[in-house]
């Protein structure tokens, strides 16, 4: 995978997929023994944010300082990016002085701009169309917890956005049955549905749109939700609020899928919205692994796509 740009899930084979997962694994125990490989030793990675961010830039720059490397955090608002220059020169600039990029922007264009510019790997940090790194730490998770997936049912419910389209690609590629519980009008575009059910036919996944919540859930292993409005769409939140208020995950909903299903959110949440505060702390709660998991899923992905060295 060296030298290749991670932009949506969807471009990633199922091979490519597993070995991240695999590579996952491995960085992850070596971490929790406390030996991290200097993987990133000498490289730079540039972080660019036009967006707000805990986790993501957290988790990109300790990982690649764990890995020997230096993480440069970017905004908009302190660089010419801010003042107009265009994308295509910040990554030909960009390509100059560093050995990778993450970026976290709006539209999923502003992503392909940057990497057809870019000679050096672009990794997507999160725009409206995706959220590629937080799908995999999720199916890695996911993993972890059950091992193979096959036959297994993730319920997205809620809003059908980045999230959920990045999960449905992810699902497919691990073959995980999704089933996406959203309503009309707040489901993923078709064109996304159809190209995640067209991937996963290569695996054997079923991939399905059901938005009665009760019935959604009927023997599901992971219950996921997101907030109703994104980033970008707070002038929508009352609007949202109305449209999506029956589709939250309550106690009474967690009780209707499998006993040892766990509960999934990429946060912020908002608590007493998409999901109550019993069930975000409750013991099916694998919310805070989630998080710790895109650490390690993204150390991999960049030591796969960046480093010189084999792990
Ligand atoms: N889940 C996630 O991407 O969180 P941040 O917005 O805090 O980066
Ligand atoms: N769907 C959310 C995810 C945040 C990590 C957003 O785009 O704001």
């Amino acid at each position: 995978m060296k030298g290749k740009d991670i932009l949506t899930v969807e471009s990633l084979s199922p091979t490519e997929v597993a070995l991240i997962m695999e590579k996952t694994k491995q960085l992850k125990k070596m971490q929790k023994d406390g030996c991290c490989p200097r993987l990133m030793d000498g490289k730079t990675l540039a972080m660019i944010f036009h967006k707000a961010s805990t986790r993501t830039r957290v988790s990109f720059e300790a990982g690649f300082a764990q890995m020997g490397g230096h993480a440069l955090f970017l905004d908009k608002d302190s660089t010419q990016m801010g003042r107009g220059e265009p994308i295509k020169d910040t990554a030909r600039v960009l390509s100059r002085y560093t050995d990778g990029i993450m970026i976290r922007t709006f539209s999923q264009s502003i992503v392909e701009e940057l990497a057809l510019y870019a000679d050096i790997p672009v990794i997507n940090g999160l725009t409206d169309y995706a959220h590629p790194m937080q799908a995999l730490a999720d199916i890695f998770t996911a993993i972890e917890k059950f091992g193979n997936l096959k036959g297994r049912k993730l319920v997205y419910i809620g809003d059908g956005n980045n999230v959920a389209n990045s999960l449905m690609f992810v699902c497919a590629k691990l073959a995980m049955d999704m089933v996406l519980c959203c309503p009309q009008g707040y489901q993923p575009a078709q064109k996304t549905t159809e190209a995640a059910q067209k991937a996963a036919k290569e695996t054997g996944a079923i991939i399905q749109i059901n938005p009665n919540p009760s019935d959604a859930v009927l023997g599901a292993s992971v219950l996921y939700t997101d907030v109703w409005a994104s980033m970008g769409q707070e002038g929508e939140s009352e609007k949202r609020k109305q449209a999506l208020r029956d589709y939250k995950i309550d106690a009474e909903l967690l009780s209707k899928a499998l006993k040892e299903a766990i509960v999934m959110h990429c946060l912020p949440a908002h608590r007493g919205e998409e999901i109550s505060d019993e069930v975000m702390e409750g013991p099916q709660s694998a919310i805070f692994d989630q998080a710790e998991n895109r650490l390690h899923v993204q150390k991999a992905a960049m030591a796969l796509l960046m480093s010189e060295r084999s792990f």
